[in-house]
């Protein structure tokens, strides 16, 4: 949430600056805005995305060559001008933005009123920075030690960077939960959200930790604590190229990242498992394997679609290793006060990996003595620094809001994860797990030819894309499977749907249908086939109207539907792999036949870093 960039170097900083901003849009895109530094310090802003702010300083000379930039999620205050950042402290001297909330930022302003201050803005970010600055005042101290100073009495989360009228080519960052990475060229520093502003200029980049400040100037990196003493910066590389940001002819990028799941699974899974020989690697997995046998229960905690993988995942542990598991979303988990013992498992599922709640839920969970096990597709986020091991899902940047090939890469780790470990504690026999093996082999070419023709599916989008609500139904496997389906048609149509186990619906939701309302069974071949059949016909009684995703080949359920969308065959535990497929295409087809900006749906941010 919010997306920041800095720079400071040779180069003019306002184009270096509003590209990345435009690469980090998907953070927010309430306002955006610049402040540039040169003889003076000059900021523009706007309300609405980058490109408003764009045409707005056009004729306007941007020269210099430090600035930061902006994108916006708002929360205090509405999305406006006014609110947009960067922010002038009182004086005009300094210029901030931030991404994150800072929790007792009406005590400060308080404090600030009663000493005369007057706010511009409704934003938390204008105290801080105006905090900051009459530390600086009152002691005559330099912004760096005011900055420390204040920082130690700011409770809630930041990443923040400062530039200040009378030091030219410096930049001032900290963070602490918000993320924060700089990229080192020869003679420049770019800071980001994320590495995406960054990989086009340079791959060796430093995280910052929280608790650290940063001083950058074009040639040097300080990094340095609270307590003012010097820290090493970890240089890594970045294992990203500039292709993977750009939407590579597609129209939106969520169908551009739908369509990349045969080869996204395909890299989740290689290296790992291996058909023929029946043999999964997983370091993560392997080197704490005691841990996993010997577990008591385990955690899934997560949020969103991320919340759904853990849903499944529970049904893949349970079934496969026989370990409890219980699966929390975590914002409810990190304020519960939960139980948590020494052997207890938590298995951490995050796309962007600096998800708020999530963060904290392991913070405190760690604190108590759980061992922490990432399931992240961020390479060097906070979840997977935080983590004691932990795989990634190596599905490559996301960027549409809404999850697709993250989910399904987590579903392929979590996969891998628990045949490896129940094939280990012998819960599960080796014709199954050799059977299983070869299967999820096979996903992403069956996910290939799901992709391979999406024509009916849109036409069933067309169909449907005026209903005002929807029913997604589905048992067992299919059952998170239709909860994720009903997430993304809210997430990008705005249409009102509800995810349900398929059985429960009569115990209310079934008051619900009728003619008008399309309800979407989740209705592959397994188990509880000849279950879900009745169901179906519950709803066909009652004038509901169907649209199934079905086996191909089935003929029963393909009979009572109005609308059908096929997957290839998959065994019970894979099939979810294959059916939310169809689920995000509806979901994307009906947006766009709405007119929707369905890579920026409204109030939406992608990373969610505030609690
Ligand atoms: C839905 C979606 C969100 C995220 C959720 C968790 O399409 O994208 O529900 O799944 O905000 O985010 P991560 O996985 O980054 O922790």
């Amino acid at each position: 949430m919010c997306g920041i960039v800095g720079y400071t170097g040779p180069r003019e900083a306002y184009p270096v600056i509003l590209k990345g901003l435009k690469r980090l849009e998907y953070r927010g895109y309430d306002s955006s805005g610049v402040a540039i530094l040169n003889d003076h310090l000059s900021v523009y802003k706007k309300k609405g995305r980058v490109s408003e702010l764009e045409e707005s300083v056009v004729g306007i000379n941007m020269h210099g060559h430090t600035g930061i930039g902006h994108t916006r999620w708002a929360t205090h205050g509405e999305p406006s001008d006014r609110n947009a950042h960067p922010h002038y402290s009182a004086s005009g001297n300094i210029a901030m933005i931030h991404n994150g909330i800072i929790e007792n930022y009406t005590l400060i302003k308080k404090e600030l009123q009663n000493k005369g201050y007057e706010f511009k803005s409704d934003t938390d970010t204008e105290v801080l920075l105006n905090f900051i600055e009459e530390i600086k005042k009152e002691n005559n101290n330099t912004l760096e030690e005011a900055l420390r100073i204040a920082l130690k009495r700011v409770v809630g989360a930041y990443c923040i960077l400062l530039i200040e009228k009378d030091n030219p080519g410096t930049i001032l960052a900290a963070r602490k939960g918000s993320p924060l990475v700089i990229g080192i060229g020869k003679g420049e520093h770019f800071l980001a959200s994320d590495a995406s502003p960054i990989i086009e200029y340079t791959k060796e980049v430093v995280y910052v930790n929280d608790y650290e400040i940063a001083i950058v100037k074009p040639d040097e990196l300080i990094l340095k604590n609270l307590g003012n003493e010097k820290q090493t910066p970890f240089i890594q590389k970045l294992d990203m190229e500039l292709a993977a940001i750009e939407k590579g002819g597609y129209e939106h990028f969520m169908l551009k990242e739908i369509h990349e799941q045969p080869q996204t699974i395909f890299d989740c899974l290689r290296g790992r498992l291996i058909g023929s020989s029946a043999t999964i690697t997983m370091s993560g997995v392997d080197n704490n394997m005691d841990t996993f046998m010997n577990a008591s229960r385990i955690v899934m905690v997560a949020c969103g679609t991320s919340w759904h993988a853990g849903l499944l995942a529970e049904y893949m542990f349970e079934e496969l290793c026989r370990i409890p598991v219980e699966v929390e979303y975590a914002s409810e988990f990190r304020y519960r006060n939960p139980v948590i013992n020494k052997g207890d498992v938590i298995i951490a599922i995050s796309q962007s990996g600096e998800t708020a709640d999530t963060l904290v839920a392991l913070e405190n969970a760690k604190e108590k003595g759980a061992f922490i096990f990432g399931v992240v597709n961020a390479v060097g986020s906070s979840i997977a620094r935080l983590s004691h091991a932990g795989a990634y899902s190596h599905a490559g940047p996301e960027i549409g809001v809404a999850s697709t090939k993250a989910f399904t890469g987590q579903l392929a780790v979590l996969a891998m994860m628990a045949l490896k470990i129940g094939y280990k504690k012998g819960t599960i026999d080796e014709t199954r797990y050799k059977t299983l093996v070869r299967e999820l082999e096979a996903i992403p070419e069956k996910v290939k030819e799901i992709l391979a023709d999406t024509s009916n599916i849109q036409r069933i989008a067309e169909k449907y894309k005026d209903a005002k609500d929807f029913l997604y139904l589905g048992r067992g496997y299919n059952f998170p499977v239709a909860l994720e389906g009903a997430l993304k048609l809210k997430e990008i149509s705005y249409i009102h749907a509800e995810g349900y186990p398929a059985a429960e619906m009569k115990h209310g939701p079934i008051a619900l249908v009728d003619e008008n309302l399309p309800v979407v069974f989740v209705a592959t071949k397994d188990r509880y086939y000849d279950k879900i059949v009745s169901n179906v016909q519950e709803i066909k009684a009652r004038r509901g109207k169907v649209i199934a995703v079905a086996t191909e080949g089935d003929t029963i359920i393909p009979g009572m539907a109005d609308d059908v969308m096929y997957v290839p065959d998959a065994d019970e535990v894979l099939a979810p792999l294959l059916s939310v497929i169809p689920m995000q295409l509806l979901s994307y087809y009906v947006g766009v036949s709405k007119g929707i900006d369905v890579d920026k749906p409204r109030n939406l941010a992608k990373s969610v870093t505030v609690e």
